[in-house]
């Protein structure tokens, strides 16, 4: 058994009490453990697949020119590692709150409450980025069915060029509609847009594939050794998501094995992907025509078949699969407000669940409302990086959160170990290390300070009204 809290010790959740506390029943009985393991990649699928193959792939082509698949091995590479770490927590501690619960069980509150303060990028910010995104491709679906295009001014935020852009809002006030109703995608649609975007991405590249021109791949390294850098932290947005499997924790059958199991099958899958396109792409046009161009994956089709209609079928494509994003990005941030908002370290508005639709009504509005602002007013290069180092930070908190649970909870049943331990971890920190080193200075330091403001609303809300904190407090 875990050694129990003492009121001035360390506030540590141990694994057996946030276990206890979702309910969850680790032998697979009970009536919630719907999702087998296909379930589990098309999910995780679901949340990876989006704006950064759709969209990114453009800026992230524009840095690192046709070394762009470096770039995307090397973003892999760091997500293989840090995937490890993630299905040793995840199949140990099968809970829905992720990196945020792991920091809890290993590293004490105060980590827990910053990752789930950088939690507030990984999705929050992430949502904003992925509706910037989805509006890129509603203009392009736009122009090749009714040959218009919404003015920039309504569909851009003043750094690139606009004043408003007003449909990434809507696309974000129609998935916080459906969230308060409390429709989430089912199991069957969560498939259907998993096997709607491969099929996508794989029939725009046996378009592409059949334009391309060795040539077009070389000179390979224009951008030079720090374009593949900067490229790899652009591209490492695309991967963001592969957690989100561990979110499911709970209704995940037998878990322990599901949830390794689909994290690495997940990220084996899109790798192959994102490469295939990003060759199929650059190798069709050439990395100038395919960097810094909105909808560039609809763009590549059009040029390549001489018409609208394939780029019009990709972006339809994009706008479903990318709503589906939105949806489940913003669902996933919800429920980790929920959590800390039951920990006591945030306000209990985000915890309580409206009679009438079992929701988090408010919780979700507020939601919506404070992510609606980067998304209408932000360019996309500023939230992609916002998202990409709070992510690779909370990734960095889990590759150290293994080896601490490893020497405090030696006992602890793992169905799945990290190999080369400690190697691995340390490797996923360093490869997170070198990515955020990419983002550029810029978003350090706009990190840096969102991390200052984190840790004041720690000290000065979080630490005085934590659950955790006076129950420790009763027992002294
Ligand atoms: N990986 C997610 C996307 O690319 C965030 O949209």
């Amino acid at each position: 058994m875990p050694p129990s809290p003492t009121p001035t010790g360390p506030r540590i959740k141990s694994p057996e009490t946030l276990i206890a506390e979702s309910g969850a029943d680790l032998e697979g009985h009970g009536l919630k453990r719907t999702m087998g393991l296909f379930q589990l990649v098309c999910f995780g699928v679901g949340a990876i697949v989006g704006t950064g193959i759709f969209v990114g792939l453009s800026d992230t082509v524009a840095e690192a020119g046709p070394a762009v698949i470096v770039s995307f091995v090397l973003a892999a590479i760091t997500c293989v590692f840090t995937a490890f770490s993630f299905a040793e927590l995840g199949g140990a501690i099968p809970v829905s709150g992720s990196s945020y619960s792991f920091a809890y069980a290993a590293l004490g509150e105060r980590v827990a409450f910053l990752v789930g303060w950088c939690l507030l990028l990984e999705y929050g910010i992430s949502v904003s980025a992925v509706a910037v995104g989805w509006s890129q491709y509603l203009n392009e679906l736009l122009d090749s069915v009714f040959g218009v295009q919404l003015p920039t001014a309504l569909s851009a935020g003043p750094a690139d060029g606009g004043v408003i852009n007003l449909p990434a809002v809507v696309v974000m006030a129609m998935a916080a509609a459906l969230l308060v109703r409390g429709i989430r995608e089912s199991a069957r649609a969560t498939a259907f847009m998993a096997v709607l975007k491969i099929g996508i991405l794989l029939a725009f590249c046996a378009i592409a594939f059949s334009a391309f021109q060795e040539g077009n791949l070389t000179p390979f390294l224009k951008e030079g050794a720090g374009g593949i850098t900067s490229g790899a932290s652009l591209a490492f947005f695309s991967y963001i998501g592969f957690d989100a499997v561990t979110t499911a924790g709970e209704e995940v059958k037998n878990p322990r094995r599901n949830i390794p199991l689909a994290i690495m099958i997940c990220i084996g899958l899109v790798t192959l992907l994102y490469c295939a396109v990003a060759v199929a792409a650059i190798g069709a046009l050439g990395a100038d025509a395919v960097g810094d161009k909105p909808a560039a994956l609809s763009l590549v089709v059009d040029q390549v078949t001489d018409s609208t209609v394939g780029g019009g079928i990709v972006a339809f494509g994009a706008v479903v699969a990318i709503a589906s994003v939105v949806l489940a990005v913003m669902y996933g941030q919800t429920r980790i407000l929920m959590s800390m908002s039951r920990d006591g370290l945030i306000p209990r508005v985000f915890e309580r669940v409206s009679p009438k639709t079992s929701t988090p009504v408010r919780g979700t509005l507020i939601v919506a409302s404070v992510f609606a602002v980067p998304a209408a007013f932000s360019s996309l290069d500023v939230v992609v990086n916002l998202t990409t180092i709070g992510t690779l930070a909370t990734m960095v908190v889990v590759n150290i959160a293994v080896v601490a649970l490893r020497r405090s909870r030696p006992d602890l049943k793992r169905s799945f170990r990290v190999p080369l331990y400690p190697l691995s971890p340390v490797l996923g920190v360093g490869f997170c290390m070198y990515l955020i080193w990419g983002t550029g200075w810029t978003t350090w330091v706009q990190f840096a300070v969102f991390l200052v403001v984190g840790a004041l609303v720690y000290a000065f809300y979080g630490r005085r009204n934590s659950r955790l904190g006076a129950a420790q407090a009763q027992a002294a």
